[in-house]
């Protein structure tokens, strides 16, 4: 064939160039790798040779040329050169791992030998033949195998001949030879699906995935005679299926997954082998079995409840455990019970310390005691209850509340009942050794002591009771009239509590009871106490049993064979507040410039703190001003203040801080006397005036009837007319000058005649004169206009009109104090008001008078 004259040519020419001196390589064989993936694709080529021509040589090393080329395309695929040792007798072994299964195509080999000064001629070249040659139909290499991830292969279609020209596909493009068609080189990624590719009427699986990677061997026995030995897969293999699965073996017994059971428990070293496509791996473990004990749970749990004791009991289903010598440990209500128990075959044992009537839930776990390896898996919870059992002695104390006695106890809790409390049994027994019995119920914590009049002491004994019985007697020796005074001191708080120190007492047999209650508490059972030990001489009362800004009232008994004595006594605040309610009922009553202010104290539990005084604080309306507050003790104060309107507020107030005001208004006004002079200097005033004018007028009355009103009777108000009037006005204070002025009507004189009124210019002040003319009254009309108060006169001859301006300080006449407090309006005082005859205050008048202050 041409291509083998090619070669030979190539070849040929080749040598030519070389220096030739070395003879070439013979007895070469090639072959494929044999493994059991071989037929489904080859992947690596071996080449063998010997070489005589060693013997020729001195050199230790031997050097070659390889190359590999696909054989039909004569295209080199791969050239090395390679060294080995020089010996004449050995099988010179080279090994290629081709990108491409062998089957894919012919692959072939030659040889040359090389030295450092030259090369010697190729050999002939070996051929490992390729199914191409003479496949009868149509096969992919490689043929369903398994890859590593990350490996990189190329795989091959070989063809039948007729179906090549005609033949495409996506992924086999490259020909390397008349009927093989191969892809470019496919990475494989982790993926956990095989990849398929088809050719023509063909086609292949590629499995992807890694070799085992179990771990952790570990070996233990449950039933003392054979070992359970189990592992963990490490990363998974990700392939699947018949062929790619992994292969266990145990000490060289075949295996299924973790875990497995060897009968025997006679060896102390195991070794795993797990082998899947993609590799082995091997994993050992070494221990003594009876290191290894990893006992079963226990069985058939029961329980057995007493009082404050239980049984617990259970079986093994193993004979073998009951000869092993174990320990054991409870769980008892979620927790670990603090002492463990250990015995041979240990079956049962009794826990102590319970509460009576008490619920608890118990499970079980046991281990080798002599080498222990780890507990059992826990047995069944047992659940049980305990026995009641007679109650706790009760905490007895008294309290001596509105010349009434109580003996108080504290209610049993549902740790110190010991069960269903029925009552508590309460026995009285007097001076003469009397005793009477009286029943009470569960709820009950206070007995009223109403036994007959007796000085003398008594005792009072409590006992619980249930169904178990009655717990021992509490006692308390009651004195029936406690004499004992102590001086009541005031105590401070401290940090929300009483810090309490006493001196001591050699009464005390029993050291010492602290009790404390509110003070203005009527409530029975409010007193709380505490015993204290001999030897204490100091307490604190926690500010979680006080209330802030309530007063309490401590007190320290002495503990004796007898009735308590008394200590000491004090009351106090632990927190002190702001009061907690305003003072009621604030009234004021008013006398001239003197209000009374008065108010009723706060009650005693409002106080919130030691009460130091109550806080004034006057605010002025008229100035907007408030002046400095007044402290006081008392709940009545007495004010002296200007005329004005007034809000006063009243507090009470403890170290921390005011009350909410009571706030009381009022008004004060000008003394009466100072109203009455004011009043009467008006008038004289007034009345001088009105004679001067009075004298003016008559003096002059002929001229100015000549000039106002010549010859006619009743003024004519028609037409066009300029008359005089007289005009007087204020100079100086008390002194008037009265002017002679024109008067003139105005446009429609008619219509304002007829209405009876004149309009008279004068300075430009308009006046009304309402009846002007009707009315021949001698009283001067008053009337307010702007400003300005008029006096208008009518001359009683003339009827004309004469008209003054006053300015006089006019009293407002009403005198009232509008008392408000919390809402309440109350009128404290009548209107009080002596007026000359002479005056007609209108309201309006009156009114006005009020606001204007230039007056
Ligand atoms: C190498 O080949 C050339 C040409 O074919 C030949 O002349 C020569 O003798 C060969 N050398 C040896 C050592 O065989
Ligand atoms: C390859 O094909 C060519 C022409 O089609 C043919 O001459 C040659 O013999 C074929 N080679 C082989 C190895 O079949
Ligand atoms: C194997 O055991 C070691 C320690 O004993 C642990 O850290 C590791 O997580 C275990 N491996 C597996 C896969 O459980
Ligand atoms: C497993 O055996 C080998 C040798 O037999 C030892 O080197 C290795 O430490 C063993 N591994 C374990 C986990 O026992
Ligand atoms: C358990 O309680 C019962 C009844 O109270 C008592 O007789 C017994 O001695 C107790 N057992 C133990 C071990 O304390
Ligand atoms: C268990 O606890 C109880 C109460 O706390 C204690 O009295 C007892 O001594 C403890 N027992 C052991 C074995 O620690
Ligand atoms: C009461 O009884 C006690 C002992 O039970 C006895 O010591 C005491 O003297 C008795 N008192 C009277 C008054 O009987
Ligand atoms: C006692 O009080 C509890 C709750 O405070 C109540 O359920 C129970 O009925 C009361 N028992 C009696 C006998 O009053
Ligand atoms: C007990 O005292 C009250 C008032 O102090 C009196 O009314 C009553 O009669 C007395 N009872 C006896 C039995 O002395
Ligand atoms: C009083 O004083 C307050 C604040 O200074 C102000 O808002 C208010 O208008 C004043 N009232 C009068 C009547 O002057
Ligand atoms: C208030 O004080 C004034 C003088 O300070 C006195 O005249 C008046 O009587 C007092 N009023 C009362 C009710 O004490
Ligand atoms: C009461 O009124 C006074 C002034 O009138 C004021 O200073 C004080 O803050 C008020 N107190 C309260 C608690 O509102």
């Amino acid at each position: 064939p041409v291509w083998v004259l090619c070669v030979l040519l190539t070849s040929l020419i080749h040598q030519t160039e070389q220096d030739g001196h070395l003879p070439p390589v013979k007895y070469v064989t090639v072959y494929a790798e044999e493994n059991d993936i071989f037929k489904s694709g080859a992947w690596v080529l071996n080449v063998a040779w010997r070489d005589e021509f060693v013997e020729n040589t001195e050199s230790e090393k031997l050097m070659y040329d390889i190359e590999v080329l696909r054989t039909e395309q004569m295209m080199r695929v791969h050239h090395e050169t390679i060294q080995v040792k020089a010996d004449p007798t050995t099988r010179h072994q080279w090994k290629w791992t081709s990108p491409l299964p062998l089957q894919c195509t012919s692959h072939s080999v030659r040889l040359r030998r090389r030295d450092q000064h030259q090369t010697g001629n190729w050999s002939a070249l070996y051929t490992y033949e390729g199914q191409d040659l003479n496949a009868s139909k149509t096969t992919v290499y490689p043929q369903d195998q398994y890859f590593l991830v990350g490996s990189s292969i190329t795989l091959c279609c070989i063809l039948k001949a007729e179906n090549v020209p005609s033949f495409s596909s996506h992924m086999f493009k490259i020909r390397i030879s008349n009927r093989t068609i191969i892809t470019k080189p496919v990475q494989l990624y982790s993926t956990s699906r095989p990849i398929i590719l088809d050719c023509d009427d063909a086609g292949t699986t590629v499995f992807i995935g890694y070799p085992p990677d179990d771990q952790n061997l570990t070996c233990v026995t449950r039933d003392l005679s054979s070992m359970q030995c189990s592992w963990n897969h490490g990363r998974e293999t990700l392939i699947e299926g018949l062929k790619g699965e992994t292969k266990y073996t145990l000490n060289g017994r075949h295996c299924q997954f973790s875990p497995c059971v060897l009968p025997e428990n006679t060896e102390t070293s195991w070794t795993l082998t797990a082998q899947n496509p993609l590799g082995v791996k091997i994993i050992n473990d070494t221990a003594d079995p009876l290191h290894r004990v990893w006992l079963r749970a226990p069985k058939n749990i029961l329980s057995n409840a007493n009082e404050r004791n239980a049984t617990l009991q259970w079986s093994w289903d193993l004979q073998k455990y009951n000869s092993f010598s174990m320990i054991c440990q409870v769980e008892l209500n979620g927790h670990i019970y603090n002492k463990t128990f250990s015995g041979t075959g240990l079956k049962s044992f009794v826990l102590e310390d319970l509460q009576p009537f008490t619920g608890y839930s118990a499970k079980v776990h046991c281990g080798s005691s002599e080498h222990f390896y780890t507990w059992s898996e826990w047995s069944e919870m047992t659940l049980f209850r305990t026995k009641e059992d007679i109650p706790e002695p009760v905490d007895v104390w008294m309290q001596y509340l509105e010349e009434s006695t109580y003996v108080i106890w504290k209610q049993l809790t549902k740790e110190q009942s010991h069960g269903v409390l029925t009552g508590y049994e309460v026995t009285i027994t007097d001076t003469k050794n009397k005793t009477s019995s009286n029943h009470a119920g569960p709820n009950t914590t206070y007995y009223s002591d109403s036994a007959e009049n007796e000085t003398g002491d008594h005792m009072i004994s409590v006992s619980a009771k249930n169904s178990a019985g009655l717990s021992p007697p509490a006692s308390i020796i009651i004195t029936r009239y406690p004499g004992s005074s102590v001086n009541l001191k005031r105590i401070n708080g401290s940090n929300g509590g009483f810090d309490i120190v006493w001196l001591e007492s050699s009464s005390s047999t029993c050291g010492y009871v602290v009790d404390w209650f509110p003070t203005y508490s009527k409530e029975k059972c409010a007193v709380q106490w505490k015993r204290i030990p001999a030897g204490h001489l100091s307490t604190r009362i926690e500010s979680k049993f006080l209330k802030q800004g309530v007063r309490y009232n401590v007190s320290v008994y002495s503990c004796t064979a007898g009735a308590p004595q008394l200590l000491q006594r004090g009351e106090g605040y632990a927190i002190e507040k702001k009061p907690f309610e305003k003072v009621r009922n604030v009234k004021g009553k008013p006398n001239g410039r003197h209000l009374v202010l008065s108010w009723e104290k706060l009650p005693l539990d409002k106080h919130g703190g030691f009460m130091l005084g109550y806080k004034v604080t006057i605010f002025h309306s008229d100035s907007n001003t408030t002046m400095k507050p007044m402290i006081t003790e008392e709940t009545t104060v007495n004010l002296t203040l200007d005329p004005g309107s007034y809000a006063i507020n009243v507090s009470a107030f403890t170290s921390v801080g005011e009350g909410d005001n009571a706030t009381f208004h009022g008004r004060i006004e000008k003394d009466l006397l100072e109203m009455i002079l004011a009043t009467v200097l008006g008038s004289s005033v007034a009345a001088l005036m009105f004679i001067i004018i009075t004298f003016l007028c008559y003096r002059r009355r002929k001229w100015l009837k000549k000039m106002l009103y010549p010859d006619i009777p009743k003024p004519k108000l028609s037409g066009q007319w300029t008359k005089k009037g007289i005009y007087c006005s204020e100079m100086t204070e008390r002194y008037m000058k009265c002017e002679i002025q024109e008067v003139h009507s105005i446009e429609r004189p008619a219509l304002d005649a007829a209405d009876g009124i004149l309009l008279i210019r004068s300075n430009s002040i308009l006046l009304p004169t309402n009846n002007l003319h009707q009315n021949n009254s001698k009283f001067p009309v008053v009337s307010s206009f702007s400003h300005v108060t008029s006096f208008i006169t009518l001359d009683p001859i003339s009827s004309r009109p004469c008209v003054q301006k006053l300015t006089s300080a006019i009293e407002n006449p009403t005198y009232n104090i509008i008392s408000q407090e919390s809402g309440n309006m109350s009128l404290l005082s009548e209107p009080a008001l002596e007026m000359d005859d002479s005056y007609l205050p209108t309201p309006n008048n009156v009114h006005n008078h009020f606001h204007d202050k230039d007056f």
